[in-house]
């Protein structure tokens, strides 16, 4: 790249990404291999002592695997990136490098519910307690730290509400308490929103989404802002003190502004092991490619959907942040102007049964648990993804009894309308 500060488009082709050396290949190869060959013992010996970059082993890096995460790290202004199996690996590793037994971390309590399941259920198996608070109030996340309080947790734009968050303002609460603002920004992506830029430290994305956009791929990602002090509390001793296995090496001291990323990759990923396999990272660095034109197709359609639904006798409310009557319409034009996502949520006069039956007379649409493919997808959450929820939990993550979620495609709006309104029309 000639320019130093290329654009978002552009980086979202070539960051990360060159001819490969040997082959001259322009797109980036799959590297299909467990392991690497040394130069000779030294090279391995520096290898292993963290005194030198380099692959060793796929379960901890691999060619493939780097031009994804540099770039991601580059489109979400981030340090460094550590790509893994799935969004959920992501999240675990990520509080793994911070948390100890009987810590705990503040949740927003409008998340994916899967998100909600893997906070509120397996972490408690590793001792680490989640609290929720209320992601449109920044002083309910105040009222919940004490002194075992290691991070706070929000999505940009929740997932399935379709709300976005005043990341700013809780990133002020993190900074007051010296503590960590931790951003899935999956719903959103950087085309739509950096959260580095309003106050977050790291973010972490499931790229199975709309990143790799074709409904193809599992993968995650942490993305390491870089800025965040981790030694200074000493609450946080995986980065500020001394590794035994290697040989007394703080990651802090000597990792600086990448530290969050390595301890994720040499103690999370080398240890527990969801590493992303190269066919993977080769998917996902395709889809990365076409981003900004998804992302601003999905928008463009997905506001001319809520806007058609708005209108429907059938439909009771629609809660999309594009529509300008939405209240959460003036943080979207303050956090994404470029447009409100393609995931959102609308509830149905007939309530839990109307939904389902909804669901099942859709034609196009394709009723599945994912959002941000290439097509239009559809889900009753109430009786799929959110199913293990108490009702209460249900209707505060917006997957009450009578609401159906939307991941508006990129076909012709027209067709997408159509298939709609049929359906409405048989109920
Ligand atoms: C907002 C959000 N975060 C995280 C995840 C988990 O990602 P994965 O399914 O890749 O593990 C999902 C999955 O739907 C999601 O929607």
């Amino acid at each position: 790249m000639t320019k130093d500060n290329p654009g978002f488009n552009t980086l979202a082709i070539h960051a990360g990404a060159q001819p490969d050396p040997t082959t001259g290949a322009r797109a980036t190869p799959i590297y299909q291999t467990t392991s690497f060959v040394f130069n000779d013992t030294d090279h391995a010996a520096a290898l292993f002592g963290l005194q030198q970059f380099g692959n060793i082993y796929t379960r901890i890096m691999n060619p493939t695997q780097a031009v994804l995460e540099e770039r991601i790290a580059a489109l979400e202004g981030g340090t460094a990136a550590l790509a893994v199996a799935s969004g959920h690996a992501a999240q675990l590793l990520v509080f793994h490098t911070i948390m100890s037994p009987g810590d705990n971390f503040i949740a927003a309590n409008r998340l994916y519910g899967g998100s909600v399941n893997q906070f509120g259920h397996a972490f408690k198996s590793f001792d680490w307690q989640v609290r929720w608070a209320d992601p449109a109030d920044p002083a309910s996340f105040e009222a919940k730290i004490d002194r075992r309080t290691k991070a706070i947790f929000i999505e940009s734009l929740a997932n399935p509400g379709g709300t976005f968050v005043d990341i700013a303002a809780i990133a002020e609460v993190a900074r007051k308490h010296e503590l960590p603002l931790i951003v899935d920004n999956t719903m959103a992506t950087p085309y739509l929103l950096r959260p580095l830029e309003h106050g977050a430290d790291i973010v972490v994305h499931s790229l199975t989404k709309f990143i790799g956009g074709h409904g193809n791929s599992m993968g995650g990602v942490i993305v390491d802002g870089g800025t965040f002090d981790w030694s200074k509390s000493g609450k946080y001793p995986l980065l500020s003190e001394p590794r035994p296995e290697y040989a007394g090496v703080v990651l802090h001291q000597t990792f600086g502004n990448i530290a969050f990323a390595i301890a994720a990759r040499v103690l999370g990923l080398r240890d527990f092991g969801p590493a992303i396999s190269p066919f993977n990272a080769f998917m996902l660095v395709t889809g990365s490619e076409t981003l900004p034109l998804r992302m601003q197709r999905h928008c463009d359609n997905a506001l001319a959907v809520a806007k058609w639904l708005k209108t429907h006798d059938k439909i009771s409310w629609v809660n999309y942040a594009g529509l300008e009557d939405d209240p959460n319409h003036a943080l979207q034009q303050r956090y994404s102007p470029k447009g409100a996502g393609a995931v959102f949520t609308f509830g149905l006069k007939g309530g839990y049964e109307a939904g389902k039956r909804f669901v099942e007379g859709l034609e196009m649409f394709s009723h599945l648990a994912n959002i941000g493919d290439t097509r239009s997808l559809v889900i009753h959450p109430a009786s799929t993804t959110h199913r293990q929820l108490t009702s209460e939990q249900q209707v505060a993550a917006g997957a009450g009894p009578d609401v159906v979620r939307l991941s508006v495609g990129i076909e012709d709006v027209s067709d997408i309308i159509a298939d709609l309104e049929q359906s409405l029309a048989k109920l």
